[in-house]
């Protein structure tokens, strides 16, 4: 079959593998590559078991996977043959020199830019896929240009907006699909063809074209904004705690205002993910750049509150539980940086056992999809952390249950039965607010909610 385009897209993560795997479901008639330096992920890619967990996603792989989708390891070949390179690599906030914790590591892109320039032997659209500091293209463009080939490069930026867990729905149907350009010839046409491409499934009307660099900085507020709204909610439940107030009652009663509106107002133990973190102190720094300290102060002050929220869920078990943990069992209820995925880059998890094995209490940690990323992410920490599948099997002999992911299999558990086999008395802490907690208590426990009056037995 002679396809109309030839997409590649560098870095099979979990932007790239989902979003191009949607490209080639919505598009048959184009031929999109996906490649990585990462030969193990390839080979899950084009396995029955894929590297990462969203719902619906094996579903679309199935159709497209060897038709019109493939998984490589072969780069440079892909380079070659492609018009249209998407960069989708990781951009990790950096560990090391100047801006360490801080700054995005840019290494990743950089590497990608050279291999492009010195593999292309035909004109190419470079489509930033990942997230870039603003102004990332014009560093890209001065490495893509320093050739004597004559091939020529069009830059354009497509931040992508999906969130893991529900990226197959986002994806299918975006509230936007952004396009940055620069507003030369080239530009435009580069846009345009973006646009064609999208054109297959998203209405016109939410396809939104700016320039290049209210694209790039777009994608970073973005994030910062729905981080900052977790901050606000979760800033406000120790307040909540000590007058009697109940969070959810507040937000409910705050999210009603059209103005304010009430999605990503659930308060719980602060938000993870590889992307708001490393987003806003990537704003934060890059703002710090530019001498704007009030408006760094400002948005790293998100940061702080929900680092101030993991170590205030580990200070109430702590205190609930008579000022000690040694030598007792806690079972955490998730693992995962949120529902529905298996990820586990950032998640409170990983904060909150290190913090309660510090205490010396010992874990069972059990989660439907994150357990393999969990015993990665804990390899090194000192203590008791057992893994279990099966939560019911995860309490038993345990002093406590803490819930750090809303998975919704978690409401639906026998939660009598929980109670039987557990050591008394028992405590729940709910740290995403999501069980029933009235009927937690009326069972014998211990209820420890985010935001609301404990509910105890002495
Ligand atoms: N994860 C999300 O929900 C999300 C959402 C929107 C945007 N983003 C952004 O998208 C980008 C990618 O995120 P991700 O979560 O997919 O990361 P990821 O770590 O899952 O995937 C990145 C992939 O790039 C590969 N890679 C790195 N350097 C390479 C190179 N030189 N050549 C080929 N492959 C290379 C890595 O091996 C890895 O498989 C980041 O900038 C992130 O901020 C992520």
């Amino acid at each position: 079959m002679k396809f109309e385009k030839h997409i590649i897209c560098i870095g099979a993560g979990y932007v790239g593998g989902p979003t191009m795997a949607m490209i080639a479901y919505k598009c048959p008639r184009y031929k999109v590559t996906v490649v990585d330096t990462n030969h193990e992920r390839i080979a899950r890619w084009n396995s029955d078991e894929l590297p990462i967990y969203e719902p619906g996603l094996d579903e679309i792989i199935a159709a497209t996977r060897g038709k019109n989708l493939f998984f490589s390891t072969d780069i440079e070949r892909g380079i070659k043959e492609a018009k249209i390179i998407f960069v989708s690599v990781n951009t990790p906030t950096k560990t090391f020199g100047t801006g360490s914790g801080m700054a995005p590591d840019l290494q990743f892109w950089e590497k990608t830019a050279r291999q492009i320039r010195d593999n292309a032997e035909s004109d190419k659209i470079i489509v930033e896929k990942s997230t870039f500091p603003v102004r990332t293209a014009f560093a890209m463009e001065r490495i893509l240009s320093a050739t004597k080939t004559g091939v020529h490069f069009d830059i354009v930026s497509n931040p992508e907006f999906l969130a893991e867990g529900t990226a197959i729905a986002d994806l299918e149907t975006p509230d936007r699909v952004l396009v940055g350009s620069h507003e030369t010839p080239g530009g435009l046409r580069a846009r345009d063809e973006m646009v064609e491409i999208f054109l297959n499934w998203v209405p016109r009307e939410k396809i939104l074209t700016t320039n290049i660099w209210s694209s790039e900085l777009s994608k970073l507020v973005a994030n910062a904004f729905l981080a900052q709204r977790i901050s606000s909610i979760n800033s406000f439940t120790e307040l909540c705690e000590k007058t009697e107030a109940d969070i959810t009652e507040v937000a409910r009663a705050v999210g009603l205002d059209h103005r304010i509106g009430g999605t990503y107002l659930n308060a719980g133990i602060g938000f993870g993910g590889s992307c708001f973190k490393k987003d806003i102190l990537s704003l934060v720094y890059l703002c710090r750049h530019y001498g704007l300290d009030e408006v760094a102060d400002y948005w790293e002050g998100v940061v702080k509150i929900n680092e101030y929220q993991k170590e205030r869920f580990v200070l109430g078990i702590l205190n609930a539980m008579f000022d000690t943990l040694a030598g007792k069992r806690i079972c955490l209820f998730g693992f995962a940086f949120k529902a529905n995925t298996g990820d586990t880059r950032e998640s409170p998890a990983i904060y909150i056992t290190k913090r309660l094995c510090e205490e010396r209490a010992e874990l069972v940690i059990t989660d439907p999809r994150a357990l393999q990323n969990a015993e990665k992410d804990l390899e090194d920490i000192k203590g008791t952390v057992i893994y279990k599948n099966d939560p019911y099997d995860a309490a038993v002999s345990c002093d406590a249950v803490a819930v750090l992911t809303e998975w919704s299999l978690y409401r639906e558990l026998d939660y009598k039965k929980i109670y039987r086999v557990m050591n008394k008395p028992a405590f729940i802490f709910d740290g995403r607010n999501i069980l029933n907690h009235e009927k937690l208590f009326a069972i014998g426990f211990n209820v420890y909610p985010v935001g609301k009056p404990p509910m105890k037995h002495f």
